[in-house]
């Protein structure tokens, strides 16, 4: 078993991206900018948007962090996304999700504009993906392809099998892995809660893809000696010995399911290193395209 070091990559790829950000800076132009929207005071979502903004600084890269209380009306929301589409110093910006329930997560995502869209939500940059067309691709499927592609693992023909339909995860990572792009080629099979008889179809697997948010879900038992397992999940779940009070879980048993497999995320460390690399590379690219 080898692991797929998230954490590695994504800083060798932060570095890239920083080496690009100084140069830009010695010629005399301005740092790309990435803003984000946190509504509410989720535990979770607060750590995950401050990694971003944290993550904007190391590389050199303008942040701006606009926080929202938890209550706030919707067409406020829509207000706020209205001034970051007209905001010309921004690149792009993210509005983390889940939002209160409330508001209609479809309104606000079809209210930012798709040029400054890096999450890679809107529907017209998900149509562009589908037809394989250039756009700014979802973060987190973004970063596993990324991850497959600087590990050199083999996708073309592969049967890769995507647990979860979600429109951030499941969904797109199923249509990237059968692109026909390298990494891709995949003949992939969407399972989901009405899949019946998962493990059958799980031991057949090359590639899993798990991304369910329930912890430890994939045991040993559901995998194929050889196969390349990625676990997007990240659950916490409280635990008095940590200083935190809670212990992060993936959907995968790793131990068990290590022993199997050829190669593997861990968690933390893996999957979510690598979203957070992908939005700033979402963020070069929209800097790139604006100047
Ligand atoms: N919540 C969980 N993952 C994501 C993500 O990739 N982008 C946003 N905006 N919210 C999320």
């Amino acid at each position: 078993m080898k692991l797929l070091d998230g954490k590695f990559t994504s800083n060798q790829i932060k570095e890239e991206i920083a080496v690009e950000v100084a140069d830009i800076k010695a010629k005399g132009g301005r740092a790309p900018h990435l803003a984000a929207i946190l509504v509410g005071e989720d535990g979770a979502s607060l750590t995950y948007v401050n990694s971003k903004v944290k993550a904007c600084e190391k590389i050199g890269f303008d942040s701006t962090l606009v926080r929202l209380p938890a209550d706030i009306k919707e067409e406020a929301l829509l207000a706020e996304i209205e001034k970051l589409n007209n905001n010309e110093g921004l690149d792009g910006f993210i509005v983390q999700l889940p939002l209160p329930k409330h508001i209609d997560e479809n309104k606000v995502i079809d209210a930012v504009h798709p040029d400054k869209d890096v999450d890679g939500f809107h529907p017209s940059n998900v149509g562009k993906m589908v037809l394989n067309q250039p756009t700014f691709l979802p973060a987190t499927p973004m970063g596993i392809m990324e991850l497959l592609k600087r590990y050199n693992i083999e996708t073309s023909g592969k049967h890769c099998v995507v647990i979860g339909r979600s429109h951030i995860v499941g969904s797109p990572i199923s249509i990237l892995m059968a692109r026909k792009t390298n990494p891709g080629n995949a003949t992939v099979t969407l399972t989901h809660s009405r899949t019946k008889n998962l493990k059958e179809i799980t031991l057949q697997a090359d590639i899993i893809v798990i991304a369910l948010g329930i912890p430890e879900y994939l045991t040993g038992d559901m995998v194929k000696e050889g196969a390349v397992v990625i676990d997007v999940g990240i659950t916490r779940v409280a635990d008095d010995t940590k200083k935190s009070g809670f212990k992060l879980y993936g959907d995968v048993k790793f131990d068990e399911v290590a022993e199997k497999s050829s190669f593997i995320t861990p968690v933390p460390g893996g999957v979510g290193p690598m979203t957070i690399a992908s939005l700033l590379m979402n963020t070069l690219d929209s800097y790139k395209r604006r100047n």
